[in-house]
């Protein structure tokens, strides 16, 4: 194990991609905590990371709440002792036209997508600054470096901005044994995606050159990997697990 005695906070982790996440990094040694809206579902994460012998902390929370980041920073603190891996990976996206697209929904994939991840970072860093190692790794998406490929306004400047905060905060926080990295993902199986229609999915999946969409797992490997200590000379990067659909 990679990862043994580690303390990884997950967001979002009540399911798709962030419950990936949370299982491996469970798999490797970690205690983890599960942030989510959805507390019952964190709470059947929980019991599966218990499962594989570790233990785990549902911690029903808003992300885009400051109260309720700080809430979820501090009963990690006082449950685990500290906190060592943190995955920003709780986010949102609304579909519609630039004209449909309201002042609301702009300001909740804002404030879910971006600030969530600012507030989290931020909270998590006064801890991991203490002691001296830490590993950040937000949850982009390749809509964050070529625009949303379906009509969502906000959702590709979310994680276009989250692309920039990960490598603003890479160099602040590198003096302090902090690494801070992103994985990039795209179409992958979750229900996230689960509303494309049959047509849409073929379309999609006949411009991804491995043919196929990805699956969680495949996206919680990455995030397994930049939390390791094979990454230790990394940072600042934004990893992309797409199939080869964006190669930059
Ligand atoms: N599925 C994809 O193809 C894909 C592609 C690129 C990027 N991503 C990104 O991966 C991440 C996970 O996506 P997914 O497909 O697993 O999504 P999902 O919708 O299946 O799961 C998202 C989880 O986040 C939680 N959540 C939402 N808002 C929250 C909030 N304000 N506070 C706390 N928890 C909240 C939800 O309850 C849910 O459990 C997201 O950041 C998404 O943008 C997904």
């Amino acid at each position: 194990m990679r990862l043994e005695g580690k303390v990884a906070l997950v967001t979002g982790a009540s399911r798709g991609i962030g419950r990936a996440i949370a299982l491996a990094l469970a798999k490797e040694g970690c205690d983890v905590v599960l942030v989510d809206l959805d507390e019952p579902a964190a709470q059947r994460v929980a019991r599966e990371v218990e499962t594989l012998g570790r233990r785990a902390l549902p911690v029903k929370a808003n992300v885009a709440s400051l109260a309720d980041v700080q809430r979820a920073v501090a009963l990690t603190v006082e449950k685990f002792g500290r906190l060592d891996i943190l995955v920003n990976n709780a986010g949102i996206i609304k579909r519609g036209t630039l004209e449909d697209h309201s002042d609301a929904d702009w300001e909740l994939v804002i404030s879910v997508n971006l600030r969530g991840t600012y507030y989290f970072s931020r909270e998590a860093a006064k801890i991991m600054k203490r002691q001296g190692w830490g590993r950040i790794i937000n949850i982009s998406s390749v809509a964050g470096k070529i625009g949303d490929i379906t009509s969502a306004p906000s959702y590709g400047p979310s994680k276009a901005a989250v692309n920039a905060l990960t490598k603003s905060l890479a160099r602040e926080l590198a003096p302090f044994g902090i690494t801070v990295n992103a994985v990039a993902p795209h179409a992958i199986e979750t229900e996230m995606t689960a509303e494309w229609s049959e047509e849409r999915r073929r379309a999609l999946i006949a411009q991804i050159p491995l043919g196929r969409m990805g699956k969680p797992e495949e996206v919680a490997a990455a995030v397994v990997f930049l939390a390791s200590p094979e990454a230790s000379f990394i940072t600042g990067e934004i990893l992309d697990v797409n199939g080869g659909y964006l190669m930059d």
